[in-house]
């Protein structure tokens, strides 16, 4: 059966250009790797700030929301974060999202894609490699960066990146296909 992975959109704002970037990684997981794909987006998982009392470890969870997102990230076998790069900083949606859970994310490799300016987000995605780290994921040091993003998106609101951003994704994928073979049987 296929390992399942989940390509989760991290910008939520109005104007945003996260499923622009979420759909193109998307056909690249599907082009490049066995990966069962799914791309889900954190503006439609709609997260509170975080709005649990128990900690995430207890899976208590008592809204409906959590619920809901728990259950997506229990289901994925790997993953990939896009987020963008605000201040130096990953997204405050994404950084909720992932704190909203806990053993969720335990023992799955993730892998990071960023965007913006001249620095293509790596600021940001270094911060979140450390905070997926200390949820017990193994954070991949294949990391994929789309500098100035915005002269790579057509009219037609489609993101054509350059060959060596593409080429980077197919090694990336082909990392984390391994990486998610390998802890599969380590989650017990
Ligand atoms: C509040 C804010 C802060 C930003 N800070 C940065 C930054 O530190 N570095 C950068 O490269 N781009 C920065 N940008 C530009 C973003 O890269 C650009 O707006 C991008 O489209 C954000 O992704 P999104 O459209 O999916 O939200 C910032 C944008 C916003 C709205």
């Amino acid at each position: 059966m296929a390992l399942k992975l989940k390509i989760i959109i991290g910008s939520t704002r109005p104007g945003r250009i996260g499923p622009i970037v979420g759909k193109w990684a998307e056909d690249v997981a599907k082009e490049y790797s066995d990966f069962e794909v799914e791309l889900v987006d954190l503006k439609e998982i709609d997260l509170p700030l975080l709005d649990e009392p128990n900690h995430p470890r207890a899976q208590a969870y008592e809204h409906d929301h959590t619920k809901r997102w728990a259950a997506v990230a229990a289901d994925a076998d790997a993953f990939i974060f896009l987020t963008p790069e605000y201040d130096y900083f990953p997204s405050a949606a994404l950084v909720n999202a992932l704190q909203c859970l806990s053993l969720e994310w335990n023992r799955k490799p993730a892998a990071v894609v960023s965007w913006g300016g001249v620095s293509g987000g790596m600021r940001a995605m270094q911060e979140i490699r450390m905070l997926i780290s200390n949820l017990n994921m193994m954070p991949l040091p294949q990391s994929v960066p789309l500098p100035f993003v915005f002269n790579f998106i057509g009219e037609d609101g489609v993101l054509r990146p350059e060959q060596p951003v593409i080429d980077g994704m197919k090694g990336m994928l082909a990392e984390l296909t391994d990486w998610a073979e390998a802890l599969q049987p380590a989650r017990g």
